[in-house]
């Protein structure tokens, strides 16, 4: 058992939005609902849920770039919610940050090797020749050739750009990176490369990753723990194993299924579950379980009370009223439901 690293209670996020009469209160956007997430050192977690679910909402309180509205988030016990300036600079060092885009995140007219070797100017690690030694070694850590330092970003292509930010993460020697969609902008060729480089580091350099994806393979691949978010809510939480031979929240079913070769189990090997309309507001969630306007097996309950996470199963949680537990394993109404409608 490994020991946690980072520990999210009860995280809420919520943005208040103006609205176009100035006489009208503000809309509140609930766009994380008391999150609760543990990350293990050098695990990985897959946080995945549709657009607007809430997952760089969560990655962005992390890295203190959005003010958090109640809860904790603690780094090896430290509280970094309530941190303020000089205090939090070394736990910034600590967790660093892979975004989407490898095309805008990179500074156009800066050199490769001065955009890795930034995080260790800003943060003043090492001496000059140290930071540059730092950035060969990292250069031939992600595939890239030391010679290419010099060059700017729009002289590598989308997978290379996309390795200079990793070293760019990797340079001041982080425990924990958080990956938001790192290859979805990438041709699908080019993925594999990244991911397989993102798991070599994994090993070689003991990270732990908060790997945020819409796309269940890739998140099956790299992902030793999932958790399934749903307007603002983790839905289900569960070891990577467990979560995709035997999915249980009728969310995450549906998830699955669109994914053949992914979905297996209850899900996948039942057809595809198709879901109506799209996730309503965070602004105005329904007032007992967020998926009942959209899931194919609510109940007159599920519309008036909102279930809590239940741990069904060893480190398998799921948020929904109509899960049993049958002879010790958790039994989801969903695969008989599927079985009718096939
Ligand atoms: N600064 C902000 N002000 C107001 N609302 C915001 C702000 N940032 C995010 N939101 C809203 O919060 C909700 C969650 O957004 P978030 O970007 O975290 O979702 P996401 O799961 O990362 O989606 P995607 O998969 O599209 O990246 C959305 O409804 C979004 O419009
Ligand atoms: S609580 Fe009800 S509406 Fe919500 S996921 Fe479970 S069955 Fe569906
Ligand atoms: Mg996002």
């Amino acid at each position: 058992m490994t020991a946690p690293i980072l520990e999210i209670k009860d995280l809420q996020v919520h943005f208040r939005r103006r609205r176009l009469n100035p006489l009208a209160q503000p809309e509140v956007v609930r766009a994380v609902d008391r999150v609760s997430l543990t990350l293990n050192r050098g695990q990985t977690v897959g946080l995945v849920g549709e657009s607007g679910s809430g997952k760089t909402t969560v990655a962005r309180a992390i890295l203190r770039l959005v003010p958090t509205t109640a809860g904790s988030i603690e780094l090896d016990n430290t509280r970094l919610d309530e941190l303020s300036g000089g205090r939090s600079h070394e736990n910034r060092r600590r967790i660093q940050y892979i975004f989407q885009d490898p095309y805008s995140s990179l500074n156009p007219r800066v050199r490769a090797g001065d955009i890795v070797r930034s995080p260790l100017d800003v943060m003043n690690i090492g001496d000059q020749a140290s930071r540059d030694a730092r950035v060969s070694e990292l250069f031939e850590a992600v595939g890239l050739r030391p010679e290419q330092r010099g060059l700017f970003p729009h002289q590598f292509s989308g997978g290379q750009r996309q390795r200079i930010n990793i070293a760019r993460a990797l340079a001041p020697d982080p425990d924990l990176i958080i990956c938001d969609e790192p290859v979805s902008a990438l041709d699908v060729a080019i993925r594999a490369q990244i991911l397989n480089l993102l798991q070599r580091l994994k090993r070689q350099r003991a990270i732990t990753y908060l790997f945020i994806s819409h796309d269940m393979a890739v998140v099956k691949h790299m992902a030793d723990e999932v958790a399934v978010m749903y307007l603002g809510q983790i839905v289900e939480k569960a070891p990577r194993r467990s979560f995709f031979s035997a999915p249980l929240h009728p969310y995450s079913q549906a998830l699955l299924s669109a994914v053949p070769r992914v979905g297996v189990g209850t899900a996948g090997s039942a057809g595809r579950i198709r879901l109506s309309g799209d996730p309503p507001s965070p602004i105005a969630p329904p007032p007992g379980c967020r998926f009942a306007p959209r899931c194919p097996i609510a109940e007159s309950r599920c519309h008036q009370l909102p279930p809590e996470l239940r741990e069904l199963a060893p480190a398998h949680s799921v948020r929904c009223h109509l899960i049993e537990n049958r002879g010790g394993a958790p039994v989801s109404p969903m695969s008989e439901w599927v079985a009718k409608h096939d």
